[in-house]
Formats: structure tokens, sequence, C-alpha cells
């Protein structure tokens, strides 16, 4: 069994790269389009009586709120599950609980700490499972990152993108984006917070890792970020900002991107740290938008995953 696909036939999303480029482009194109439908007023109710389950692991504000306000948008419902407040919590075997919640609810998101764990849960579920963020990847954000590029500066095909931080999960989701959209990732992390070498060898013909980020930012489209310390790295945060300090986005950074380069950041954000007040708080952020942008790509996502081909 491929690892998108699941036993009733349904697809899973674990990774962006459980899309074909066509279908990323397309999904874009759709976000957009329901962004319009809903800021028109325009009703569209196609999940009436369909539930998501929503199992977070780890904290949200963003996926969480997208996610329900989304699915109540479309006609359906969401329900939020915590490990604080059921059987998950106290040992229930994952597979277990993918086999009954998938008997009850028509798809299934879930937040939590291992991608194998999203993927054992998604290899027992007879509905479609989407990955709210692992420690490894966060597939969603980068919808809405893709869908926001597309926005304000059209194509993003060959364009040149900088990362600079951690090589963390949405620094893979980004290695990914450039592979499924067709640009170039300069990322630039501190020595032994490189990506995971796996997923790079994957994409080495359009990524590059570059340990000064004024130097990988030269020329680039897009500057991103993200935190020093995931989720899950509370412990580390002392250490991190020690070795991060010289990774900040901050103006001399930005002055060495094309003049219309974007920022952007996936939020939560620490000004200060990753990221100067200025930056972010300037006219080149679009971190808003990306923000907002959650709601409307996950709203296509779900389209594509529940309703039935043409
Ligand atoms: N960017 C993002 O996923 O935000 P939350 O952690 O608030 O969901
Ligand atoms: N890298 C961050 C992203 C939060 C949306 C984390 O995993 O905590």
């Amino acid at each position: 069994m491929l690892m998108g696909t699941c036993r009733s036939r349904c697809r899973h999303f674990l990774s962006l790269l459980d899309l074909s480029a066509d279908e990323a482009r397309a999904l874009i194109a759709r976000a957009m389009e329901l962004k319009r439908m809903l800021r028109s007023g325009e009703e569209y109710r196609p999940f009436p009586g369909r539930t998501l389950a929503m199992i977070f692991d780890k904290s949200s504000t963003r996926t969480r709120v997208s996610f329900e306000a989304g699915m109540v948008q479309l006609g359906g419902h969401a329900l939020f599950l915590s490990p604080r407040d059921t059987q998950l919590g106290r040992g229930e075997p994952i597979e277990d609980s993918a086999r009954v919640l998938s008997r009850m609810v028509d798809a299934v998101m879930i937040r939590t700490f291992r991608q194998e764990t999203l993927e054992r849960f998604a290899a027992h579920s007879e509905v479609p499972v989407i990955n709210g963020l692992t420690d490894r990847l966060h597939p969603c954000q980068l919808l809405a990152d893709l869908q926001t590029y597309q926005e304000h500066r059209g194509d993003i095909r060959g364009r040149r993108v900088t990362w600079v931080g951690d090589g963390n999960n949405m620094c893979h989701s980004f290695m990914e984006a450039a592979r499924l959209f067709d640009f170039e990732l300069s990322i630039a992390c501190p020595e032994g917070f490189d990506p995971n070498p796996d997923l790079f060898a994957a994409v080495d013909d359009r990524c590059r890792i570059v340990r000064d980020p004024a130097e990988a930012a030269e020329g680039a489209d897009l500057v991103a970020t993200d935190v020093w310390a995931s989720m899950g790295q509370e412990d580390e945060q002392a250490r991190r900002q020690a070795l991060f300090a010289p990774f900040q986005v901050n103006d001399t950074v930005m002055s060495r991107a094309a003049t219309d380069a974007l920022f952007m950041h996936c939020l939560p954000a620490h000004r200060g740290e990753e990221v100067a007040a200025s930056v972010i708080d300037g006219p080149r952020s679009v971190v808003w938008d990306q923000a907002e942008n959650r709601l409307h790509a996950q709203k296509a996502l779900l389209e594509l995953l529940l309703l039935p081909m043409p």
C-alpha cells in the first residue's frame, strides 16, 4: 500500500509529495477561488453531516481554528481531540484508534511528534488522514505559503527562496515544495542543525546549504524563517538561542534580497530572536496573509480528499 493511499482507496495527505505537481497547482488555484467565494458571501456547503476529527498532541492556534472554521464553512463539523481527555493519552494503540475513529468520521487531521505515528495511523484508517504538523513536516503550512506567494508575486517556478534558521519541519516542507513547485532553495542553518540528510538528498539538485544568512539571501524573491526551538524542544531553548543568534532575519539580511522580496513566517514568531520586529512588521512581510490562507488552502485540500472526482 502506498503511503498516500488508504484501505478503502481514499487518499492521505502526509506530505506535500502526496500531491502531483499539477494537483498542487490546481489546489492553490482552487484555494484562491474559495477565498474569493467566501469574501463575496457565496454559499458553498458540500459537506453536510460530514465530520473532521482533529487530534492535537501539540498546541495550535492557526491549524485548529482554520480546520474547524473551514469545515463549518463547508457545511460540516470538526471535532477537537486531545490526548488529555481521550484514550489516546492513556495508551490505546494508535492503530486501534485509527480503526475506530475512521468508522465514525470522514477525515482525520493529526498534529503529533513522530511522522511514524502519523503513518501508522494512516495505514489503519479507512478515511483520509491529514498531516497537521509532525517533527518532520508541516505540509498544510506550505499550501498556504505557496498560495500567498502566488497572490502577491505570481508563479514561484524558477524563483529563489531562502530559508534561514533550523533545518526543521518547516524547512523540510520548503524542500519538498522546491521539488513540487520547481524553485531554488538556499538554506542557511547553523552547523549541527542541517535538514534531514535523506530528505535533502532527494532535492539536492535544487537546494543548497549556505552557512551565512546574508549570502543565502542574495537576490532572493522570498525569505522565510521559523522559531529556533520547535514544540518538543523547549529544554533546548537557551542553548539554541546562543547558537542561532547570527541567524536572525533582520534588515541586513533582507537588504541582500531582491527589492520586491517577500518575508514569510509560519507563526508563532519571536520578535528579536529569529526575526527582527522591523522585518515581520515591515512592508515586505506577508505573515498575516499566510495565516489567513491556512483557511482557504485547507478547504481546497478537504475538497480534494473528500469530494469524489468528477
Ligand atoms: N503555523 C501554525 O501551524 O500555527 P499553529 O501552531 O498555531 O497551528
Ligand atoms: N517548527 C515549529 C512550527 C510551528 C508551527 C514547531 O514545530 O513548533
